[in-house]
C-alpha cells in the first residue's frame, strides 16, 4: 500500500504533464492544419476563377445574365463551393449566385480575404472567403468572389485532434504502466538489498573464487558499511593483541570456540623430532631452529598433523604405513607426517633455491644470492609434493593450514587451488627485504603470487609487512589497502599482519627442575675448564653467516685490546650448531670463524685460558639453558634476523634476574626487548664497549633491566603469537561461512 501511494505521488505529476503536452500539441496542430487548408482553398479558388474567366467574359459581354446565372448554379453544385459573385472594379457586385448573402458586399469580401484566416460564419456555417481578380478578353478587370465551405476542414481538424489526444492518452497510460511495474520490481529489489545490508550479509567479502551478490545500486552503501565493519574488526584485533596471559589452555579453548575444533595442519621443512641412528640405537634429536622452538608447543596444544621433511637417518624406521609417527615420543600429542625427498630434490629445493637463493636474498647480509633454473624447478616440484600431502591429510574441505617459512612460498596458492575453502596462514620467519632487493629474484612474481594464496600472511615486524606490501605494489597488479593491512589479488584477499613470534614461557614445574644459577655456573666452569673466577659471555646460534658471529668475535678481540683488565678473566663461549654445511658458503664461513678463533686465542690466550671457546656441535635444550644461567652476558649480534628467539630464551632462563643481554638492532626482537643493550654489530668498537658495560653493570641495574625484559617475554609468549593468528583466522572463517550460507540460501530462494 505504501509503495502504491509512493508511486501515485510520482505518477500523477507524470500524467498531468502528459495531458498538458497533449493539449499544447493539439492546439498547435489545429493552427497548422487550418493554415494548410486556407492555402489549399486560396489555390483552389484561384484555379476556379481562372477556369471561369472566358465564360464570365462571354456572359458579361453578351449581357446575358441568364447564362451567368446558369454558370453560378452549375458551379455551386460542387458541395464545397457555397456561393459565388462577380464584382466590378469598383467592388460592386455585378452578379451573385442566389446563395450569396445579400448583406455581404464585395468590399467586405476583399477585406476578409486579405486576412491570415479568411473565415467567417454565415447562416449555413463557417465559410472561407476569397476574391480573385481576372482580366477578361476585352481587357476589363473583374473579381470573382468565392465562398467555400470549410466545415469539412474543421471536421478533419477535430478528428486529428481526437486521434492525437487518444494517442497521447494511450502513450501516457503505457508509460505509467511500465513505470509502475519497473518501480515495483526495483523497489522490492532495493528493499531486499537494503534489508540484507542491514543484516550485514552484503558486507561480507565473497569467499575466494565467488562473486559479490550486493545489488550494484547498493554497492556504494555496502562499500561504506564494509569500511566501518572492517574498522571495527581492526579495533577488535588490536584490542585482542593487548591481552595478556596466553597459555596452552587458552589457545586450546580458542581452537574449540572460534575454530570449532577444526583440523590444524602445519607444514614446515624442518621436522620437530628427528630420529637418528647412533651406536647405542635410535636416538631422538630436537633441531636448532627458531621455527621449531615456536611452533612445537603450539602443536602440542592444538593436536593435528605436522607435515615435514623426514631427514633423520632413522626416520623411515619409526613411521607407520602412512609415514606418520606420534610425537612428542614420550607422550604423543599430535601426528608427524614425514615427506621423503630424494637427494636431487633436497639439493635443488632446500640447499639450492631456499638456502642459496631466498635466504641471502631476504637477509641482505652481503652474501650474493644464487638462482639456478634447475633449483627453481625442484623448488616448484617439492612445493607441489607438500601440497599433495596437505590435501591427502585434510579431513574436511576447509582445514586450517599453517604454512611455515621461505621453503614454501608457492605452497599457499597450490593448496588454495585444491582446497579453495581452506584457511591458509603463512608465516614468513625471516626478514622481507625492500622491493629493490627482492626484485633481483628471477621468479619474483611467481613467489608473490604463490604467497598471496594465503588467507593470512604473517611477518615478525610491521617493517617487514610494509616491505612486502611495497614489493607487491611494485611487481603485481593487486589492490593494497594499508589501513586494513590487506592485499587483494586475483579476487582473493590476504591479510598481511605482524605477529612477533616468541617462545614458550617456562612453567613453574620446569623452573623447579633447573639447577640453581651458581651450580650451573660451576658446572660450565668445570666442563669447559674455565678459570674459577671467569666472567662468562655466551652466544648460541646456528653456524650461519647471518648471525654476526664474526663481528661478535672481533668485538671480543677489541674488548681485550681496549680493556686489558679482562684478559685472563673473560671467556666468550660460542655454541654454533652445524647447519647447511653442504653449502660452500657455509663451509667457508665456518672455516673462517675457526681461524679467527684460533687467532684471538693465540693473541690473548695463556696456559689454561682461552678467551674464545667455539663449540661447533649440537647442544640440546638443557645444555643451552645451563649455559644461559651461567653467563654474565649473552650476545645476539645478528646482521639481520626476522626475530631471533635465542635472546628470549636467555631472558626466560634468568629467573634470578641477573645477566645482561646485548642485542643487535637488526634483529626483529630489538623492537620488543628495549631494555637490552642495543648494538650495531657492524660497529665493533660500540659492541666491545657494550660488552665492557655489561661486565661492569651494577646488580640493581641488571635486575631492573632483566625484570622488565622477563615481563615482556612472558606476556608476549608463543601462545599469544599463535593465538592472535588463529583468532584472526577464526574471524575470517566465520565471515566466509556466513557468506557461503547466505549464498546457498540466496540460490535456493
Ligand atoms: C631459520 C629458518 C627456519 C629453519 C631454521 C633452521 O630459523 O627460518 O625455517 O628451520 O633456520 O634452519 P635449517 O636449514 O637447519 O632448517
Amino acid at each position: 500500500m505504501k509503495t502504491l501511494r509512493l508511486q501515485l505521488r510520482f505518477l500523477l505529476p507524470l500524467l498531468l504533464a502528459l495531458a498538458g503536452a497533449a493539449y499544447l500539441a493539439s492546439s498547435l496542430l489545429d493552427q497548422l492544419t487550418m493554415r494548410w487548408f486556407t492555402r489549399d482553398l486560396n489555390v483552389r479558388g484561384a484555379a476556379i476563377a481562372a477556369a471561369l474567366t472566358d465564360t464570365v467574359g462571354d456572359a458579361l459581354s453578351e449581357r446575358r445574365p441568364a447564362r451567368l446565372q446558369a454558370l453560378f448554379e452549375r458551379a455551386t453544385k460542387d458541395e464545397r463551393l457555397v456561393a459565388m459573385a462577380v464584382c466590378g472594379q469598383d467592388r460592386n457586385p455585378l452578379r451573385r449566385s442566389p446563395s450569396f448573402p445579400t448583406d455581404l458586399s464585395c468590399r467586405d469580401i476583399e477585406s476578409v480575404a486579405a486576412q491570415e484566416d479568411p473565415r467567417v460564419t454565415v447562416a449555413g456555417g463557417p465559410v472561407h472567403l476569397g476574391l480573385h481578380e481576372i482580366t477578361l478578353e476585352n481587357g476589363q478587370r473583374v473579381s470573382i468572389a468565392l465562398m467555400q465551405d470549410v466545415r469539412f476542414a474543421e471536421l478533419r481538424s477535430q478528428n486529428t485532434q481526437r486521434y492525437l489526444l487518444a494517442f497521447m492518452g494511450g502513450l501516457g497510460l503505457l508509460v505509467a504502466l511500465i513505470t509502475m511495474v519497473v518501480a515495483q520490481l526495483s523497489w522490492r529489489g532495493w528493499m531486499a538489498g537494503a534489508r540484507s545490508l542491514l543484516r550485514g550479509d552484503g558486507l561480507l567479502l565473497p569467499p575466494t573464487g565467488t562473486v559479490s551478490t550486493t545489488a550494484p545500486e547498493l554497492e556504494p552503501l555496502a562499500h561504506e558499511l564494509r569500511h566501518r565493519l572492517r574498522d571495527l574488526e581492526d579495533e577488535f584485533r588490536r584490542a585482542q593483541g593487548m591481552e595478556t596471559s596466553w597459555s596452552p589452555e587458552r589457545l586450546r579453548s580458542l581452537l574449540q570456540t572460534q575454530l570449532r575444533g577444526d583440523q590444524v595442519i602445519v607444514v614446515s621443512n624442518r621436522e620437530p623430532y628427528i630420529h637418528d641412528q647412533s651406536p647405542t640405537g635410535v636416538v631422538v634429536r630436537r633441531p636448532a631452529s627458531g621455527l621449531v622452538t615456536a611452533v612445537e608447543p603450539v602443536m602440542r596444544a592444538c593436536s593435528g598433523t605436522w607435515i615435514a621433511h623426514g631427514g633423520g637417518s632413522a626416520d623411515r624406521e619409526t613411521v607407520d604405513a602412512h609415514d606418520r609417527v606420534g610425537v612428542p615420543p614420550e607422550h604423543p600429542d599430535y601426528q608427524l607426517r614425514r615427506i621423503w625427498l630424494s637427494e636431487e630434490e633436497e639439493r635443488g629445493y632446500y640447499y639450492g633455491f631456499a638456502n642459496e637463493g631466498l635466504w641471502p636474498l631476504c637477509h641482505v647480509a652481503h652474501v650474493r644470492p644464487v638462482f639456478r633454473e634447475s633449483d627453481w624447478q625442484q623448488y616448484k616440484a617439492v612445493n607441489q609434493r607438500f601440497a599433495d600431502a596437505v590435501v591427502a591429510e585434510a579431513r574436511s574441505e576447509d582445514p586450517v593450514v599453517l604454512v611455515q617459512d621461505y621453503h614454501f612460498a608457492l605452497l599457499p596458492a597450490m593448496i588454495r587451488e585444491r582446497l579453495p575453502r581452506a584457511t591458509i596462514l603463512t608465516f614468513w620467519h625471516i626478514p622481507w627485504p625492500n622491493p629493490e632487493s627482492f626484485g633481483i629474484c628471477p621468479w619474483r612474481r611467481e613467489i608473490l603470487q604463490g604467497m598471496l594464496g594465503s588467507t593470512i600472511l604473517g611477518f615478525h615486524t610491521r617493517f617487514h609487512c610494509k616491505n612486502f606490501m611495497e614489493t607487491v605494489d611494485r611487481l603485481l597488479e593487486a589492490r593494497i589497502e594499508p589501513e586494513h593491512a590487506t592485499v587483494t589479488f586475483g579476487g582473493a584477499e590476504t591479510l598481511i599482519e605482524n605477529y612477533p613470534i616468541s617462545i614458550e614461557w617456562p612453567t613453574p614445574e620446569t623452573v623447579a627442575r633447573w639447577a640453581p644459577v651458581a651450580q650451573c655456573r660451576q658446572a660450565v666452569i668445570d666442563r669447559l675448564q674455565l678459570p674459577p673466577d671467569a666472567r662468562i659471555g655466551v652466544g648460541v646460534d646456528r653456524f650461519d653467516y647471518t648471525k654476526g658471529i664474526l663481528e661478535r668475535f672481533h668485538a671480543v678481540e677489541r674488548l681485550l685490546e681496549k680493556y686489558p683488565e679482562w684478559r685472563g678473566r673473560f671467556v666468550f663461549v660460542q655454541v654454533a650448531a652445524p647447519t647447511r654445511s653442504d653449502l660452500e658458503e657455509y663451509q667457508a664461513f665456518q672455516d673462517r670463524i675457526q681461524r679467527v678463533t684460533q687467532r684471538i686465542n693465540r693473541r690473548f690466550g695463556q696456559p689454561g685460558y682461552e678467551p674464545v671457546r667455539l663449540l661447533a656441535t649440537h647442544h640440546d635444550h638443557d645444555a643451552v639453558n645451563e649455559l644461559f644461567r651461567a653467563a654474565d652476558l649473552c650476545a645476539v649480534t645478528s646482521l639481520h634476523d626476522g626475530m631471533n628467539l635465542v635472546c628470549k630464551e636467555f631472558v626466560a632462563a634468568r629467573d634470578d634476574e641477573r645477566g645482561v643481554l646485548l642485542l643487535s638492532r637488526f634483529a626483529g626482537a630489538a623492537r620488543e626487548l628495549r631494555e637490552a643493550l642495543i648494538v650495531n654489530p657492524y660497529h665493533v668498537e660500540e659492541t666491545a664497549d657494550a660488552m665492557h658495560r655489561a661486565l661492569t653493570m651494577a646488580e640493581p641495574e641488571q635486575r631492573e633491566r632483566m625484570a622488565s625484559l622477563r615481563t615482556t617475554v612472558q606476556e608476549n609468549n608463543v601462545y599469544r603469537w599463535a593465538g592472535r593468528m588463529l583468532a584472526d583466522a577464526g574471524r575470517l572463517r566465520l565471515r566466509d561461512r556466513i557468506q557461503a550460507r547466505v549464498e546457498r540460501e540466496g540460490s535456493r530462494g
